[in-house]
């Protein structure tokens, strides 16, 4: 507990004397209270300086849960005045996901201990409630492998928050690079191989070069740092 205290300090304590910095924690907040997940301030800045830094033109979310990191995404584009068209894919049934360990996979959400399970209505309805303009989201029921095969569009940023499990990260890796445009940058959530995860042993053997934001589990590579499938297991 103290540990985390003293990292919060550290990373938030020289932003925290700007009248800024507390304006962005109230637009968190108000955003938290419709739209539980796992998304925070971390994610916050990453998006923040991804909708400032790169200035991309389109995006695809593949993981929309609840539409918590699209409502940050909604409210930062008003702040970066970006124009960024923002596409959300979720598979938005009350089914395992891939990373859900043997045991649970016969159990809907509730059941296995995951709270409720993600609808496209309850996206939708969140972000309406936050009152953005919706004209620059699409939100899209389907499985992200699914969505990937049958899509001709173009994205400059793509980010992988669905299962992460090492199989399915390599197989939708692998399946986004096709969707990336010219000079495209890709990420996702939860880099980390604890349990059933396997986000850092895939990204590793997908990219050349990758990094990670700040302190954060984002991980982001560069298309052209896409080495090819990894060979089946
Ligand atoms: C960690 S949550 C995403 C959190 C989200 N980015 C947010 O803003 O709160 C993971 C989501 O991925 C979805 N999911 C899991 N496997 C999927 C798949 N193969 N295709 C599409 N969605 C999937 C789940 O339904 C769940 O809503």
């Amino acid at each position: 507990m103290l540990g985390r205290i003293m990292r919060v300090l550290r990373e938030e304590l020289p932003d925290a004397l700007s009248p800024r910095y507390w304006y962005h924690q109230f637009l968190r907040w108000k955003i938290h209270r419709v739209c539980i997940g796992y998304s925070g301030r971390r994610h916050w800045r990453f998006w923040k300086e991804l909708l400032y830094w790169r200035r991309p033109r389109k995006m695809l979310i593949l993981g929309v849960y609840f539409g918590r990191d699209i409502a940050y995404l909604l409210e930062l584009r008003k702040q970066t005045g970006s124009i960024c068209e923002i596409v959300g894919v979720d598979k938005f049934e009350d089914r395992f996901c891939d990373d859900w360990p043997e045991d649970l996979r016969g159990k809907n959400w509730a059941e296995a201990g995951f709270g409720k399970a993600p609808s496209l209505q309850a996206a939708n309805r969140n972000l309406s409630r936050l009152g953005h303009d919706l004209s620059c989201v699409r939100l899209v029921s389907s499985r992200a492998e699914d969505f990937l095969r049958e899509s001709d569009e173009q994205f400059d940023f793509i980010y992988i928050d669905t299962a992460h499990d090492y199989q399915s990260t390599v197989e939708i890796i692998g399946l986004c690079m096709p969707r990336l445009a010219p000079g495209g940058l890709i990420g996702g959530d939860d880099f980390s191989d604890q349990g059933t995860w396997g986000v850092v042993t895939a990204v590793k053997e997908c990219f050349s070069r990758f990094t990670t934001f700040g302190n954060s589990q984002i991980w982001m590579a560069e298309g052209l740092d896409w080495k090819g499938a990894p060979p089946p297991a």
